[in-house]
């Protein structure tokens, strides 16, 4: 059975998601920067990058190692437009490497992992989510930063609209989202009818954790250091804060 992470981000995704731009990347960029400490000679992975956006930012920003990991080749292709289309100068090397985020292909590598923009918790299984976070410790270098920004789970089930539709470029999109029974999952299924009534759907399925529950995860794998916030300006997280933004390092010398 195919997964729904396989099939939803594709053309639509693009359509769907043309606001998440790159101007919103500079922008959480800007205030990250100045949450983290990292070198920008040195390697870093923006883990998910789908079509690119957080690359381009960070490119503009000086960062001369990049790299990029997604499943989907079609957003690997956008991305690999984007970054022609707005090359500014050779001096930076930009990787893009498509596979499933639980089998990143480096270690001790990276000085930096970003995975931004809830591209986390996509698996049925905790385990599999899990695997994800021990793939990100092996490939960081001793001392590396690894970024999360997910969803924060209170403000989710708190301020949950479950059903919204509206037209977007000819065709009518609607959205119906609810909590799973086991409270530990938010599902949204998207159903875009175009002007000859032909219907798609798309499913997005989320493990939702609550800031102690990820942080003792983090913490099991091996990242010390963990510094939660509720947004990119180093906002203090609170309950109804949208984002849950947490920083974590691989020790220096690890266990
Ligand atoms: C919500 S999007 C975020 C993309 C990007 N970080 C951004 O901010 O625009 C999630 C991304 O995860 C990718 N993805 C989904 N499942 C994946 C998997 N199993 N392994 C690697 N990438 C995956 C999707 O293709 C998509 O690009």
């Amino acid at each position: 059975m195919t997964a729904w992470f396989e099939k939803s981000f594709g053309e639509t995704y693009l359509e769907l998601y043309a606001h998440r731009d790159e101007q919103e990347a500079r922008e959480n960029l800007r205030g990250l920067m100045s949450l983290i400490s990292c070198d920008k000679d040195e390697p870093l992975l923006d883990l998910c990058c789908g079509a690119g956006r957080y690359l381009c930012a960070l490119r503009e920003m000086g960062f001369r190692q990049l790299y990029g990991l997604d499943l989907s080749e079609t957003l690997l292709d956008a991305a690999k437009q984007t970054l022609a289309a707005e090359s500014l100068d050779n001096r930076c090397q930009v990787e893009l490497i498509a596979t499933d985020m639980r089998c990143i292909p480096f270690e001790n590598h990276f000085c930096a992992i970003l995975s931004l923009f809830t591209s986390f918790g996509y698996f049925e299984q905790d385990v599999e989510n899990r695997v994800v976070l021990e793939g990100v410790y092996h490939a960081l270098k001793p001392g590396g930063v690894f970024v999360l920004d997910h969803m924060n789970r209170q403000y989710v089930v708190e301020h949950l609209t479950p059903m919204d539709e509206g037209k977007r470029g000819g065709r009518w999109v609607r959205n119906e989202r609810r909590i799973t029974p086991d409270d530990r999952r938010v599902e949204k299924t998207t159903t875009i009818r175009d002007a000859n009534g032909h219907e798609e759907t798309f499913h997005e399925s989320v493990r939702l954790y609550t800031p102690e529950e990820l942080s003792a995860i983090l913490k099991e794998v091996g990242f010390v250091d963990l510094a939660l916030y509720g947004g990119f300006n180093g906002e203090p997280l609170q309950a109804d804060s949208p984002r849950l933004l947490v920083i974590a390092h691989k020790p220096e010398e690890p266990a």
